[in-house]
């Protein structure tokens, strides 16, 4: 374990190891970033990190094996971009670490099936699927796994993320008593984001529902999609009082807009003094100048393709050693150690 851990396998308040995930369904978009990556970046400073582009999770869902490879390096990228730093974060690609899938096997031995059909985003995806593969009921042991190779003491996640948390804590507490203490039960670091809307203004902002703006996005291309965005229902005329408590419009303003116009932008949506689209054309500004500086760090890092190969490789390395010690001891606990029985005289026939 490297210096920076103050690891103490109980999960307290020494315990500084941060690990997440994220799917790669391509660059980041805006709720990723506010439940997440934004959270990410602070945390790095003060707390050894582990920061995972989740490539095996995403074979659960509609995927392309095409377009994967380029969809793992976009988000390489889009983390990055943000300002996660690989001198200071281990920052790395899920199916480099083969231990992932063997421990999310092994954790597979204290699951109970009931509490992964309990799981949301299990019932909401498989809802209208004819057959469900067994990928997206199991995929939260995947999950757990990822978090407790590390021995992980805090998972800083949006709200969506929080249900398998707890039972990743639940599958932590069943396995430490039937093979000895040894993973921490981690807590969620909550981004306090809530749960970002898509432009739809009614779903969670989310790649599969089409309903997100990018992160990495060239200015015309978040004009694009923000002028698309829904605002509140009841204001149908440009003159028309509207509700920015209901507006999603609004709620990204309070994320991106300097706060001292935040005011005034509210005051003329209730008085209904300022259209619908120069509301929407300050709000894609502000994501525009949000952005700026990771737009040129992922410019700079597109005409560099080696360097982010180096930088995943060697999250890799890293990620690895931590994992082959944890692993090493899983094996033991749970008796996958056959070599230790040779010529010791104990057979299952004696
Ligand atoms: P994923 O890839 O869907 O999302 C990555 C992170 O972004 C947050 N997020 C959001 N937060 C607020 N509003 C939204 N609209 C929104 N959309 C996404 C998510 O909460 C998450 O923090 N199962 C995970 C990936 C994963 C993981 C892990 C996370 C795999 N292993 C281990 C933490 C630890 C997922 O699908 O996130």
């Amino acid at each position: 374990m490297s210096e920076k851990s103050e690891q103490t396998g109980d999960g307290g308040a020494a315990n500084r190891r941060i690990f997440s995930g994220m799917q790669p369904s391509g660059e980041a978009h805006l709720g990723n970033y506010l439940g997440a990556l934004r959270q990410w970046v602070k945390l790095q400073d003060d707390h050894e990190c582990f920061f995972c582009v989740v490539d095996q999770h995403a074979i659960t869902g509609d995927f392309s094996p095409d377009e994967l490879p380029a969809r793992i390096l976009d988000l390489a990228v889009s983390f990055l971009a943000v300002g996660l730093d690989p001198e200071e974060s281990t920052i790395f690609v899920q199916s480099d670490v083969p231990e992932h899938t063997e421990l999310a096997w092994l954790l597979n031995a204290v699951t109970p099936v009931g509490n992964l059909e309990r799981m949301t985003q299990y019932k909401d995806k498989s809802a209208n699927m004819e057959s469900i593969p067994a990928g997206l009921l199991n995929y939260p042991i995947l999950q757990a796994a990822d978090i407790l190779l590390y021995r992980a003491g805090a998972v800083p996640v949006g709200e969506d993320q929080l249900q398998h948390l707890e039972l990743t804590r639940e599958i932590a507490r069943k396995w430490n008593s039937r093979f000895g203490d040894l993973f921490p039960e981690p807590q969620a670091i909550r981004g306090g984001a809530g749960r970002i809307l898509g432009l739809d203004g009614k779903a969670k902002m989310s790649k599969s529902l089409g309903n997100t703006v990018g992160i990495l996005a060239e200015p015309p291309e978040i004009w694009d999609r923000v002028r698309t965005a829904v605002t509140d229902p009841q204001r149908v005329r440009r003159d028309d009082p509207g509700r920015p408590e209901v507006c999603n419009v609004f709620t990204l303003h309070k994320h991106f807009t300097d706060p001292e116009l935040i005011p005034d932008i509210e005051s003329q949506c209730r008085g209904g003094t300022r259209g619908g689209v120069d509301c929407k054309r300050i709000l894609a500004d502000s994501i525009d100048e949000h952005f700026q500086e990771a737009r040129e760090r992922a410019a700079d890092l597109h005409a560099r393709p080696g360097r982010i190969q180096e930088i995943l490789e060697a999250g890799a390395q890293r990620a690895r050693a931590e994992a082959r010690e944890t692993m090493n001891q899983v094996r033991e606990r749970m008796g996958m150690t056959w070599r230790a029985a040779v010529g010791s005289g104990r057979s299952a026939a004696t």
